[in-house]
């Protein structure tokens, strides 16, 4: 059997590093992951508690019984970097939104240790280059395309990974605000309902980001998941949760113009989620044709990955 590719996480404790990390041991690559001796936070968003339970203490003893490497460093200290670097073969980064800059520091110590034949930087969110999404989120979406052009200029080795929405920030809620489980009574939809939007489990963004990381054909190429039974309308969503509970929903829809004021309106988290919602569900960012010269379709790529679909997910909450 051939020898798989030594992969290491950048961000192993958060929303999605965690996932990447446990599919990369199940898909059985020698697993790196670098971590700050620094305790977790306690003050995570209701949401993003809801849909990441663990904390980093449980999370860094599953990693130790999983037989992942730890590596104790920071990204701020450039010598651990370089020396968990040299250790591994793909470097997938999933830190958050407020560190996407910080990843200069990342391609700095890849091009110092010279050895890596892949690096993923921190996306796994819509597509980077297209896109017409509104602040707060617009300024993190155009720091990640210049990260994309950094990468490409320096002659890093990549994959861009673009899963659009997880199922624990767009899902679960039904993209209501302040709320962590379906609406049971009142449902606000922004837009007329109709746009076409892409779900995901977090577990199968780690399932198709290895999937990804040891394929040749990823090499240079931005995958794009927008897996058959996921890609829906919000009024194809609310419909099949009112199936469920055999109930109908009163339907609030909400203009865009109304969405911008309450976006400007807001403060973090709800602004971000917001303008995250306006993106999917308004401005159809997930709707597009790929280019197959730079571009591959996971669902296409990768068809033998079972993957949960938002009709299975649903399930839970019923
Ligand atoms: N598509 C979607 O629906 C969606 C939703 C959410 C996020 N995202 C995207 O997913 C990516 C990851 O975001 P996230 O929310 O999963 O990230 P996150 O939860 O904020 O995780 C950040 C990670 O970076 C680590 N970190 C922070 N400072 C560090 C340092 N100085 N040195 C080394 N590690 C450090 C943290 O470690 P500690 O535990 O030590 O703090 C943690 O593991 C982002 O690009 C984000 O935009 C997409």
């Amino acid at each position: 059997m051939a020898v798989k590719d030594r992969i290491l996480i950048l961000g192993p404790t958060g929303a999605i590093g965690r996932h990447i990390v446990w599919a990369s041991v199940k898909a059985g690559n020698p697993t790196f992951v670098l971590v700050r001796n620094t305790p977790g936070s306690n003050n995570r968003v209701n949401l993003v508690k809801a849909a990441n339970p663990e904390t980093k203490e449980e999370l860094i003893e599953s990693f130790k019984n999983s037989g992942v490497n730890l590596i104790e460093g920071d990204m701020n200290d450039h010598e651990s970097l370089v020396k968990a670097i040299k250790q591994v073969d793909v470097v997938i980064c999933a830190f958050g939104r407020l560190l996407i800059e910080d990843q200069l520091k990342i391609i700095a110590a890849i091009k110092e240790a010279g050895n890596v034949k892949r690096f993923f930087p921190s996306e796994f969110g819509l597509d980077v280059d297209r896109h017409d999404s509104v602040d707060p989120v617009r300024e993190v979406f155009v720091e990640k395309a210049r990260i994309r052009r950094i990468i490409e200029a320096e002659g890093v080795p990549y994959t861009y990974l673009c899963c659009h929405a997880f199922t624990g920030y767009f899902l679960r809620n039904l993209a209501q605000i302040d709320i962590t489980v379906p609406p049971r009574d009142k449902v606000f939809i922004l837009g007329d309902g109709n746009v076409k939007g892409a779900f995901v489990t977090e577990a199968d963004v780690g399932t198709l980001t290895i999937e990804a990381a040891n394929d040749p054909r990823a090499l240079n190429k931005a995958v794009h998941i927008r897996l058959p039974n996921n890609y829906l309308t919000m009024n194809e969503i609310v419909s099949l949760w009112e199936k469920k509970i055999g109930k109908t929903l009163e339907k609030t829809y909400v203009s865009e113009e109304k969405v911008l004021e309450d976006i400007k309106e807001a403060s973090f988290p709800n602004n971000y989620l917001l303008a995250l919602y306006h993106s999917q569900q308004i401005k159809g960012d997930a709707v597009y044709e790929i280019d197959p010269a730079k571009d591959l379709e996971a669902s296409e790529a990768y068809p033998h990955v079972k993957y949960s679909t938002v009709d299975e997910y649903l399930n839970q909450f019923v």
